[in-house]
């Protein structure tokens, strides 16, 4: 069976073609132009994925050696994301399906990254107890089955991977920061600065605004100006620890209160190396599989997106073609 996936939900195009149980191609396109605005600019966005979907769709075919004929399930990210990039990709999957007669599955990004451990060779088992960490969210999931899907912690106001975006703009290294800020903090020899981690009611919730603001306050405080490549590391060595520190306690608490066969990472932040030792003593510690999706598979990647829509046709869940794109994550986790 051959499954075609299409992500096009901020500024990477990607189309996959998998089977049941092999990766033919996952191409990913980002849109690099972005970085001059230190942000995405949604119109730029869906203009970028228009120019590169059908040319990026026929690479994809070629490098599985499969021609439209041979495509058997259309699956497409549905939402959450931009609206107007969301649209490009789910209209061209809708396109597809209808012209060639094949069904057509809309999938949740947040679940294609959740379930984008099941693309590695050693996969989560389940109930299996998830860290989703990426640009606009970040979430503590006990994933019971292919179906139960329960959140038990969120943060409460920026995302993980906004707040390493945030900061690196904050030290002047551009944008996405995440792999910035990891470049920097490894390259620091000193004393770490103690950055504050957010203690809140709900013990799995999270909490990097007032990271944030230390971050900016300590930079305001002791610079007039440029700052020191090498206190650059410094800063950006502190943070992340800070960071990954509030991360790892609330994931040690729900392990502690929740029994699971395995845990796993997933989302743009999860490619974070130090993010992965630490989530590693854990599982070392407890005994337990950790499953750590590959580089390619952390990002956004339409592989996920493919095998998450294939999982739901697989349990017999189709929704019709006239299924909206949405901005938001929706309360309960499937599509309705
Ligand atoms: O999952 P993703 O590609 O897109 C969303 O769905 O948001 O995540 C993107 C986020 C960005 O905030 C980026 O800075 C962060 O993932 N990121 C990282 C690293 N690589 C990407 N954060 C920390 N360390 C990294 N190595
Ligand atoms: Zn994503």
């Amino acid at each position: 069976m051959n499954i075609v996936g299409i992500e096009s939900s901020c500024d990477e195009t990607s189309v996959a073609v998998i089977t049941e149980n092999k990766i033919k191609s996952n191409l990913i396109s980002s849109q690099e132009f972005h970085t001059n605005f230190g942000g995405v600019v949604p119109e730029l966005s869906s203009r970028a994925h228009l120019q590169t979907i059908l040319p990026l769709f026929k690479k994809a075919l070629n490098k599985a050696e499969i021609g439209l004929k041979d495509i058997n399930l259309i699956c497409a990210t549905a939402g959450p994301g931009l609206i107007g990039a969301l649209l490009v990709g789910l209209n061209f999957a809708k396109g597809l399906s209808l012209s060639l007669k094949v069904p057509f599955v809309p999938v949740n990004h947040i679940e294609g990254h959740l379930f984008s451990g099941f693309l590695m060779p050693e996969k989560p088992e389940f109930p299996f107890l998830s860290l989703l960490v990426s640009g606009g969210h970040t979430l503590l999931l006990l994933v019971k089955s292919d179906t139960e899907i329960i959140k038990i912690g969120s943060t409460i106001d920026d995302a993980a991977g906004e707040a390493f975006d945030k900061v690196s703009k904050m030290l002047g290294l551009g944008y996405p920061g995440g792999q910035k800020i990891q470049e920097y903090a490894e390259r620091n020899a000193e004393e770490i600065v103690k950055f504050p981690v957010a203690k809140l009611k709900s013990e799995l919730d999270f909490s990097f605004s007032g990271l944030k603001t230390s971050v900016l306050r300590f930079i305001q405080e002791n610079y007039n100006g440029e700052i020191p490549e090498k206190d650059k590391c410094l800063i950006a060595d502190s943070f992340q620890k800070a960071a990954v520190k509030a991360l790892t306690s609330n994931f040690i608490k729900a392990l502690n209160n929740y029994k699971v066969k395995s845990i796993s990472i997933a989302g743009g932040v999860a490619a974070n190396k130090h993010l992965q030792s630490e989530m590693k003593m854990i599982a070392d510690k407890s005994k337990i599989k950790l499953v750590v999706p590959e580089l390619s598979f952390c990002g956004d990647n339409a592989a996920m997106i493919a095998y998450r829509g294939f999982r739901l046709f697989e349990n017999r869940i189709i929704y019709p073609l006239d299924y909206n794109a949405f901005p938001k994550l929706k309360n309960n986790f499937q599509l309705p």
